[in-house]
């Protein structure tokens, strides 16, 4: 087999084999391949697409490209959630011990944040002492019990990908569906949990830009983790202003702990609650939808989710007073409010500008090699549908350099005011599964 055979094939718009597939994967992989080669398919590929048997092929030839996970000694059902990316997404900090209180077994891999977005392992090692690698054998003995373990990846799982991805960056072939599918559902899926919950974002910020193309790339992650005999299933949300308000590493900790105590912003709160509901019906733990969302609202309501946050962290060699005091978080020397310069309603606020606004006060990394200032972000004041006053306060700023005029100005246009009143949509837009 040649690979320039495939790509002429695939450029003309034709269906590849399955041994086709597997001959760029496992030759990309091992190297035999170069890298030329495998960015003229990836582009034919996003001008052609591929059908669902060649997105399956592809998802399960990068998925066996290296390791795969063995869930087998964690007892119950193992559950999973993924999502696509967003700002001030510290999701799993409040919704993986809420879940885990109300007895589903989270044994999740997270990332580390890049340019606007942020990752859960960097909101984690905010709080000192706290360890995101454990061992086999200690990620398993924790889940089993305490119900959870968060951490960062181990071995090399899915190497397919990684080289992949790192070459779809800089070609311009990030967009495509089959591509960030196949992507997100190899990792998801050589995790090896038993259900799989994907949050696909969709505006400003996030790689689909529409509601209809976060459907289309659900639909397909959906039905490959379903082909593939895991209980997959999608929730669409909306990316058309950051969740909630606090964006960068331990102000969004200090969200997700007042969110478990009860006082969380409305939208994260939703989109817990939806999501948590969910992850119970996979476990076998709710039979319904309102059941599901009944014992996520009681486990934030009696402490029990805080608790399991507790657990979580000093299980993982935290000092969990920095949790049971936020105060103690350390915090930046400057806090700056950004403030309206005209009257008006809230109708965006461009997620993009306020996570690489975050980023350049030094909330996050514009290269992996960069460090991060864990008390840098920016935490807003004013939402989608809210009414602001001239010279209100529109969200503060919150950084240890000096010099960030240009950024403050990059908050304020950020927000969208319309002369009229905004109507609110909820954050949970489509609920997708078989
Ligand atoms: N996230 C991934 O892991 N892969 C993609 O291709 C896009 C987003």
């Amino acid at each position: 087999m040649r690979m320039v055979d495939i790509i002429e094939k695939k450029r003309d718009g034709n269906e590849l084999s399955d041994a086709e597939i597997r001959f760029f994967v496992s030759g990309y992989t091992e190297g035999s391949i170069p890298d030329y080669q495998a960015s003229a398919l990836a582009m034919a590929i996003v001008f052609r697409g591929m059908n669902k048997r060649e997105i399956a092929t592809l998802t399960d030839a990068m998925e066996h490209s290296g390791e795969t996970i063995d869930l087998s000694a964690i007892q119950g059902v193992k559950v999973d959630k993924h999502s696509t990316g967003g700002v001030g997404d510290k999701t799993s900090l409040a919704l993986g011990p809420l879940v885990a209180a109300c007895g589903a077994k989270l044994a999740k891999m997270s990332g580390r944040g890049l340019g606007h977005t942020g990752g859960t392992l960097d909101k984690m090692e905010s709080v000192p002492g706290m360890n995101i690698f454990l061992t086999d054998k200690q990620f398993e003995d924790q889940v089993n019990r305490i119900g959870i373990a968060i951490i960062g990846q181990t071995g090399e799982i899915v190497p397919a990908d990684k080289k992949l991805y790192a070459l779809r960056d800089v070609t311009g072939t990030v967009q495509s569906i089959p591509l960030i599918a196949s992507s997100i559902m190899s990792k998801k899926l050589a995790s090896g949990s038993d259900t799989i919950l994907l949050d696909v974002k969709f505006g400003t910020g996030a790689f689909m830009k529409t509601l209809e193309d976060a459907r289309e790339l659900a639909k397909t992650m959906v039905e490959i983790g379903d082909s593939l005999h895991r209980d997959t299933r999608a929730i669409l949300t909306d990316m058309n202003e950051p969740l909630g308000l606090a964006v960068g590493n331990n102000l969004e900790v200090k969200e997700a702990i007042d969110t478990l105590h009860g006082h969380g912003p409305k939208d994260f709160v939703e989109l817990v609650t939806k999501a948590g509901s969910i992850m119970l019906q996979q476990a076998k733990i709710a039979k319904t939808e309102e059941e599901g969302e009944r014992m996520i609202q009681k486990a934030i309501e009696d402490g029990s989710g805080f608790r399991k946050l507790l657990e979580l962290f000093q299980a993982q060699g935290a000092d969990i007073s920095y949790l049971e005091h936020p105060e103690k978080f350390p915090v930046s020397q400057y806090i700056v409010p950004i403030l309206a310069d005209r009257d008006g309603y809230v109708s965006r606020i461009d997620s993009l500008e306020i996570g690489l606004a975050s980023m350049k006060l030094g909330g996050g990394r514009a290269t992996m090699e960069d460090k991060i200032d864990m008390s840098a972000g920016i935490v807003l004041q004013k939402k989608v549908g809210d009414k602001v006053n001239r010279g209100e306060v529109l969200a503060y700023a919150h950084t240890n350099k000096v010099g960030c005029e240009s950024v403050f100005q990059e908050i304020h246009d950020a927000y969208n005011l319309s002369e009229n009143e905004v109507k609110m949509e909820p954050i949970v837009r489509e609920y997708i599964h078989k």
